[in-house]
């Protein structure tokens, strides 16, 4: 499936983009059945907000125990000071996450393709195992920022054998939100890592002896900033697949225009790697990982 030069290429700058990878049908059909979960999704209740610079406020169970289940994250802006909704539930949505691939078989058949096997293996994985997926939304006009990262900051494998696969189901541009990466960053080493933890552990060391109770926690391994004027956008057409090295430091701004900027994202392992047993991203032992 990959050439040569794109091998190549990945290497060298930690990422690729595979136009028209995904037909257009199948990415309507994506966002034809992510509408029809946020449809059938009763919000009572849930107030789980996501957001990756606040990560342990908002990481409370619902979002720890997402990792085997269909679960909807909301935007940070999405809701008035009275905790009611300020726009309909379709339009305040951040993300869905994390087993969309193996409870929901229009996702399953999406994800489970011939061509992914094929990119997977060409980068190294002989025994891939999907570990988690995401429909993001983007949202018009309040789709928030990812601030940069590294997917390995929150899953790591030992070795680390894990790829990234973006799916642009609709144009993806600077004004509503693209992927920005660090071309070469991925050389740049892991700077933290995002893991489970106890309350109790964390409260222990203080002098505490409170209920168990898990949490997360940033362990940071180099606190330097990330070299942000390197950044360049990747502005892709609906069904291009971006594959992302798991050290490549990335982000998106905003969405501050007034049409969306979905996409789905699947992050692959390899099932000889350990994954390990403090990432936040977790599953019961009757839900293990399903190859691809
Ligand atoms: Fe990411």
């Amino acid at each position: 499936m990959l050439t040569a030069e794109q091998l190549a290429r990945y290497d060298r700058d930690g990422f690729l983009a595979l136009e028209g990878f995904v037909s257009v049908e199948s990415c309507d059909a994506l966002r034809k059945r992510a509408e029809k979960l946020v449809r059938d999704f009763d919000p009572t209740g849930v107030i789980s907000i996501f957001s990756t610079r606040e990560q342990t406020r908002t990481s409370d169970d619902y979002f720890l125990d997402s990792g085997d289940k269909i679960r909807f994250f909301f935007e940070e802006n999405a809701f008035n000071s009275d905790g009611t909704l300020r726009q309909p539930k379709e339009q305040s949505i951040n993300k869905i996450g994390h087993a969309l691939h193996d409870l929901d078989p229009v996702f399953d058949r999406f994800s489970r393709t011939e061509q992914t096997r094929e990119i997977v293996r060409d980068l190294g994985i002989d025994n891939p195992l999907l570990l988690q997926s995401m429909y993001i939304f983007k949202q018009p006009r309040i789709g928030g920022e990812v601030t940069c990262h590294q997917d390995a900051t929150f899953l790591y494998t030992e070795p680390l054998n894990m790829v990234g696969l973006w799916f642009a189901l609709e144009d993806a541009s600077i004004d509503n939100g693209c992927l920005w990466a660090i071309p070469g960053g991925h050389k740049l080493g892991l700077k933290s890592r995002f893991v489970r933890t106890s309350i109790a552990s964390n409260l222990l060391e203080a002098g505490y002896s409170p209920p168990d109770r898990q949490t997360t926690r940033f362990q940071i391994f180099d606190d330097s900033p990330w070299p942000e004027e390197k950044l360049v956008p990747l502005e892709v057409e609906k069904g291009t697949v971006i594959v992302l090295h798991p050290l490549l430091p990335h982000l998106s701004r905003e969405n501050r225009s007034n049409k969306s900027r979905q996409a789905y994202t699947l992050h692959v392992i390899d099932g000889s790697a350990d994954y390990c047993a403090n990432n936040w991203l977790q599953r019961s032992a009757d839900m293990p990982l399903g190859g691809l």
